[in-house]
């Protein structure tokens, strides 16, 4: 992060890779390594169809010379406090009892630290968080009142993170869950059968080649108080290796967990794999893992899940089970491109 590079860290992440030209009235500034480097790597931010704005943002701070990590954190915040946006942060849908848990979790690439927080209550934007810890611990994961203390101990203030529209979201799922309980159904209300797991899963990479990757996430929407899912597991929801590349996910946080899908798919592209044929290959490890019941009547899974992955050339691709889009920024300005499908429609 930029304002945690000592200038022996700077020198040894930086130095070895430069080939280009100092932005003017730059020079020196070591506090803000705001040089140009060209020749390595394709400067690219990729995230998840969500994340336009962040992709935008992330790119812009990256050519201006800011950190990678800095910029994918300030990139995605903006859909964190974002309060239309009820995947993350501020206006997410909350657990079943009514409360917003926000996961999170980010990774360095060039200096190999990572940070994550996991069930944090009250603060709008979980992914600072994780990248304080990274920053000023000695350790990866805080989580539920730890991470919140942690947290308004660097300032931040402690909010209501329900909107109006995710509340009343809220109490038209526990009104409509089941035909047993105290509660009456909301007339003229479709019962929500799908379970939203929206994410945000952002990479970054500069001209150095240096990489960074952020996750963000309110989570599984109506989940059990506690649930953790992939976002803020640092190898599942996100992971970089900065002699690779990075990727990470979302959709069902659960069956990423079982194979570790953000180290994964670093894995396969560190073997050659293009980043597409990489995410490709780690949906198919997800098939050969999910058990019957999370499966349709034709054998397709009945949930959602998507990877995103960039190389460290600046090369980037994103594959899902069904029909999804991601976000890019290559330089050539922001855009949406589609998913590689491992089931085409029928
Ligand atoms: N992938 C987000 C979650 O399952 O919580």
């Amino acid at each position: 992060m930029t304002d945690t590079l000592s200038r022996r860290t700077f020198i040894g992440a930086g130095a070895a890779a430069l080939a280009g030209s100092v932005l003017p009235g730059q020079a020196g500034a070591l506090e803000s390594p705001a040089i140009v480097l060209r020749g390595a790597a394709r400067p690219t931010a990729i995230s998840s169809a969500n994340s336009l704005a962040p992709v935008s943002r992330a790119l812009e701070l990256v050519l201006q010379g800011s950190d990678t990590l800095d910029a994918a954190v300030e990139g995605v915040k903006i859909q964190e406090l974002d309060p239309k946006d009820n995947s993350v942060g501020y206006g997410g849908l909350p657990n079943e009892d009514g409360v917003v848990q926000l996961d999170a979790s980010c990774v360095h690439g060039p200096t190999r630290r990572a940070g994550a927080v996991g069930s944090l209550e009250g603060i709008k934007t979980p992914s600072e968080v994780a990248k304080l810890v990274l920053k000023y611990t000695n350790h990866i994961m805080l989580v539920g009142e730890g991470a919140k203390k942690f947290a308004l101990s660097y300032g931040f203030q402690d909010e209501d993170l329900l909107t109006p529209e995710s509340r009343q979201l809220w109490l038209t799922w526990r009104a409509n869950r089941g035909g047993s309980d105290d509660w009456l159904d909301v007339p003229d209300k479709t019962p929500m059968v799908v379970r939203p797991t929206g994410t945000i899963n952002l990479n970054v990479v500069n001209a150095a080649g240096d990489l960074s990757s952020v996750t963000t996430t309110s989570g599984l929407a109506w989940k059990i108080n506690g649930r953790v899912g992939d976002s803020p597991i640092v190898g599942a929801g996100q992971y970089t290796d900065n002699d690779v590349g990075s990727a990470g996910s979302t959709g069902r946080g659960e069956s990423n967990i079982m194979v570790c899908g953000g180290f994964l798919t670093v894995e396969h592209m560190r073997r050659g794999m293009s980043p597409t044929d990489a995410c490709l290959e780690t949906l198919r490890r997800v098939m050969a893992m999910t058990p019957p019941r999370l499966l349709r009547e034709d054998g397709r899974p009945a949930f959602s899940l998507q990877f995103y992955a960039l190389n460290k050339k600046g090369e980037y691709g994103a594959a899902s089970f069904f029909r999804a889009r991601y976000a890019v920024h290559d330089g050539s300005g922001a855009s949406f491109k589609d998913c590689a499908v491992l089931y085409p429609p029928k």
